[in-house]
């Protein structure tokens, strides 16, 4: 049997710019890793704008995006690559991080603290001063091409008892923790991402705020600029905005009948 080595494959590019707000200077410090070889580790709760952070960069610094979700399956091998068998022999086919490293892309693993601590190690030649990928199964060390960077995320809020990364991973980061964007800001998102009206879009961020608030009465996940969009965009289609909320907003949060009580109780008071 032959082994042939199967490296080319394109990557996607980020065409027309998506649209992101910042909040602070997040892309400012972004493009300094770029420039200066520096993986990045992007903080923050679900529905914040981690992704579209990255897509944002990805297409402002021209470099193609490659994004990997985490979960505990995820094998080094589904990240390096592996040999296949095919009529004529066997074929290594690259997996898609050995991919971004070859062709200088953006590799964003998105919730890295999902992924086993054998997987997440294949990172650590990568994140150093060494910048390679060693593939035990061919014999290749690839070294990153220029533009090659990696960009994990995760959600800190989230399983942190029985999930956390070892030190030897988390310094290989720079990290920034991002939140949900200013009053000021998320109504000015929610109006780009869903085209609703200045009234609804600040009713809907004002609701947001008194939901929130009720994570110190027991809710575990407090709605994400995401759900406001979603809610916004139901709106905009004709859904009265109080059904809107209280399927885009209210029920993806909890089935705790107080809970969502409650949190019904403010969206009748807000939309009286
Ligand atoms: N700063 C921002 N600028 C523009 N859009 C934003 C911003 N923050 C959030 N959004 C909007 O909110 C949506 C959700 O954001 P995104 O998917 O980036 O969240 P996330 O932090 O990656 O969440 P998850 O942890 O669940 O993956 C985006 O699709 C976008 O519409
Ligand atoms: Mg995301």
């Amino acid at each position: 049997m032959t082994a042939e080595f199967l490296h080319k494959r394109s990557v996607p590019e980020v065409k027309a710019e998506p649209f992101y707000l910042p909040s602070g200077n997040e892309v400012d410090i972004f493009a300094q890793c770029h420039a200066q070889n520096l993986a990045v580790m992007l903080k923050g709760p679900t529905g914040c704008g981690k992704t579209r952070l990255v897509e944002h960069m990805a297409w402002r610094l021209g470099r193609p995006l490659i994004t990997i979700p985490c979960h505990d399956d995820l094998a080094a091998s589904d990240l390096i690559g592996r040999f296949l068998i095919r009529h004529d022999g066997t074929q290594w086919y690259d997996g898609p991080l050995t991919q971004a490293v070859r062709e200088g892309a953006i590799c964003y693993l998105d919730e890295i603290v999902e992924a086993r601590q054998d997987t997440i190690v294949v990172l650590h030649a990568l994140t150093d001063h060494r910048r390679i990928l060693p593939i035990d199964k061919t014999g290749e060390t690839v070294k990153a091409a220029t533009g090659f960077q990696l960009v994990v995320s995760y959600n800190p809020g989230y399983q942190r008892m029985l999930k956390d990364l070892k030190p030897s991973t988390r310094q290989r980061f720079v990290a920034m923790d991002l939140d949900f964007p200013s009053a000021r800001h998320e109504l000015t998102i929610i109006r780009e991402e869903s085209g609703a009206d200045y009234s609804t879009a600040h009713a809907l961020v004002s609701l947001a705020h008194r939901i929130r608030a009720l994570k110190d009465r027991g809710l575990a996940e407090v709605p994400s600029t995401r759900l406001l969009i979603a809610t916004a965009l139901l709106v905009e289609k004709g859904i009265p905005i109080r059904e809107a909320c209280y399927a885009g907003l209210i029920s993806p949060l909890s089935d705790d009948e107080s809970l969502v009580g409650a949190m019904r109780d403010l969206v009748d008071a807000t939309f009286v």
